[in-house]
C-alpha cells in the first residue's frame, strides 16, 4: 500500500488523522505506517465502530435454561468410543489451538505455550499438548495435524520453541501456525488511536478471530484437502486436557453435531467459567460477568446447582461449519482500556483512566449458529486445571499438583502406590491414559 492508497481508505473511514504525523516520519517509520494501515480492514473498522455505537449491552440471560448435558456411561461410552477411534484410524480428525493470548495474568512475558508446566522435566505447555496429539497418531496409526493460533507478538517466540525442541517429536509438515488478526484501539467517538506519531495502536482481536485467521492462511483449505471432519479446538493454559479424546468426538460424530461442548460441573457456584444456556431452539454461552448471583446459585429439584455445567473451552467443530462461519461476521465484545495516546502536537501520554476502546471476538459466539449443538460432561479433575493466575486456584502450583494427581490415580489403578511426597511426571507420548500403564504395568508384574 502506498500513501495515496492509505489517504483514499483512511478518508472514506473518516481516519485520516492517523497520517497527521506523516511529514515528521522518518522513511521506517513510514513504511512501518503504511504497513499497518494495509492490515486495517474498512468493514471490520465498521463493525468496531458500530459496537461502540451500540454500547457494550449485555444480552439478556434471566429466560436462559440449563442445556440437556449427556454423561457417557456403559454401553453408550463404549459405542462413542468406537465411533471416534473409527475417525481418527481414517485420519478425519484435526487439533486445534489458540495460543495468541497475552498471559499478563500469569504475569509471564512470553507466549504461555513456553511456560515451563512438568512437575519434574520443567517441560513446557506446547510439550504436553504436541506429545499428546503425538501418542494418539501413533496409537490410531494416522496423522492429526496440528494448527496452532497464535498473535503478531508471540509467534515468532511460538514457532522458535517447537523448532528448538524438535517439534516435540510430531512431523514439521503437520504443524501449521497461522496468526491471529489485530485490531486498532479507538476513542468513544469512534476515532483510531495513535499511542506515538507514526504508529496505530493495535491488539489480538480475541480468539473468535480465529474464524477469519483459519481462512486467511489457508489453514481451512488444508483441513479441507486432508480429509478432515472433525476439529478438536482447545486452549493453550490447560495441560489436563484430553485432545482428540475418542468418546468426545465418537459423541459429535455419532449426533451428526455441528459444534460440540465438553462441560464439567462448577468447582463453587460463581466460578469464572463461561456457561451455555439453551434459549428456545437455540443455544448461547454466558459469561460468568452476566450472570446474576440468583442464576449462579439456583438449585435444581434434585439439590444440585441448576446451572451445573461449566464451559472450560473444549470443543470439537464440524470442519464444514467452520468453513462456513468464517466468512460470518461476528458479535463484537468491547474492553475499556488504559491506552497510551498523542496529542495534536506528538507528545505522548499514559492515561491513569481508562480512554479508549479494544476490540474482541469470542470463539463460542457461533454457538447459536450450530444447526446442532452437544453437550457432554466430563470430571473437571480428569481434564481440566488451566494455568491463569500466578498464585492460589487456577495456577502453576494448583495444576502440577492436579497433574500428578492423575498420574498417581493411573499408578494406582495399576497397583502402584506414588506417593504424594514423590514429584511424578509421565511423557503423553508414553503413556496417554491408563490403558497405556496397564500394559506397561502388566510387563513389570512379569519381572
Ligand atoms: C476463557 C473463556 C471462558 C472459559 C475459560 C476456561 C473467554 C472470554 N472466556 O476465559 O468461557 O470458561 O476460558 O478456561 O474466552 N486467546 C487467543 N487470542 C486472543 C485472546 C485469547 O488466542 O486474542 C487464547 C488464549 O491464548 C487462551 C484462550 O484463548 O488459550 C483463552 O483466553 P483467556 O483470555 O485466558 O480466557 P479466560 O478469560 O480465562
Amino acid at each position: 500500500m502506498n500513501y495515496a492508497e492509505a489517504e483514499k481508505m483512511l478518508k472514506k473511514c473518516g481516519q485520516e488523522h492517523v497520517l497527521a504525523f506523516w511529514k515528521k516520519l522518518n522513511k521506517t517509520e513510514r513504511a512501518a505506517l503504511l504497513e499497518q494501515i494495509a492490515k486495517i480492514e474498512p468493514k471490520s473498522l465498521a463493525y468496531c465502530r458500530e459496537a461502540l455505537e451500540k454500547g457494550a449491552e449485555v444480552p439478556d440471560s434471566s429466560k436462559g435454561k440449563a442445556p440437556k448435558v449427556a454423561v457417557l456411561k456403559g454401553k453408550k461410552l463404549a459405542e462413542a468410543v468406537a465411533a471416534g477411534e473409527k475417525e481418527l484410524k481414517a485420519g478425519r480428525v484435526a487439533a486445534l489451538l489458540v495460543a495468541g493470548g497475552q498471559g499478563s495474568r500469569l504475569g509471564y512475558d512470553g507466549p504461555k505455550g513456553c511456560f515451563s508446566i512438568g512437575p519434574v522435566t520443567g517441560a513446557p505447555l506446547f510439550y504436553f499438548h504436541a506429545r499428546k496429539i503425538l501418542a494418539r497418531t501413533i496409537r490410531y496409526g494416522a496423522t492429526i495435524p496440528f494448527y496452532v493460533m497464535t498473535s503478531e507478538a508471540n509467534n515468532e517466540a511460538t514457532v522458535k520453541c517447537f523448532e528448538e525442541n524438535d517439534y516435540f517429536g510430531l512431523n514439521p509438515k503437520d504443524v501449521f501456525f497461522f496468526t491471529q488478526g489485530m485490531w486498532p484501539g479507538m476513542t468513544q467517538d469512534g476515532k483510531i488511536i495513535l499511542d506515538k506519531p507514526g504508529h496505530v495502536f493495535m491488539s489480538p482481536d480475541g480468539h473468535g478471530g480465529l474464524l477469519a485467521a483459519l481462512k486467511r492462511s489457508g489453514a481451512l483449505a488444508d483441513m479441507k484437502k486432508r480429509g478432515i471432519k472433525s476439529v478438536f479446538f482447545f486452549q493453550v493454559d490447560n495441560p489436563l486436557v484430553e485432545i482428540a479424546d475418542p468418546a468426545f468426538i465418537g459423541y459429535h460424530v455419532m449426533n451428526k453435531s455441528e459444534y460440540s461442548l465438553k462441560l464439567c460441573a462448577k468447582r463453587e457456584p460463581k466460578e469464572k467459567v463461561g456457561m451455555p444456556m439453551q434459549f428456545g431452539k437455540t443455544f448461547r454461552m454466558v459469561e460468568y460477568t452476566e450472570m446474576t448471583d440468583e442464576q449462579c446459585n439456583r438449585k435444581g429439584k434434585d439439590g444440585k446447582l441448576y446451572f451445573l455445567y461449566g464451559s472450560p473451552a473444549i470443543h470439537v467443530f464440524d470442519r464444514a461449519f467452520l468453513d462456513r462461519e468464517a466468512s460470518q461476521p461476528m458479535p463484537i465484545h468491547l474492553a475499556f482500556k488504559k491506552i497510551p495516546v498523542v496529542d495534536a502536537k506528538g507528545n505522548v501520554s499514559k492515561p491513569s483512566e481508562p480512554n479508549g476502546y479494544k476490540f474482541e471476538k469470542f470463539i463460542f459466539d457461533v454457538l447459536p449458529k450450530a444447526k446442532v449443538a452437544s453437550f457432554l460432561a466430563f470430571e473437571q479433575k480428569e481434564e481440566f486445571s488451566p494455568v491463569k493466575n500466578a498464585e492460589g486456584g487456577d495456577s502453576p502450583a494448583s495444576c502440577r499438583a492436579d497433574m500428578q494427581a492423575k498420574w498417581r490415580r493411573w499408578f494406582a489403578e495399576v497397583g502402584v502406590t506414588v506417593p504424594e511426597s514423590m514429584p511424578i511426571e509421565i511423557d503423553p507420548a508414553y503413556a496417554v491414559d491408563s490403558s497405556d500403564l496397564k500394559s506397561i504395568g502388566i510387563c513389570l508384574g512379569a519381572e
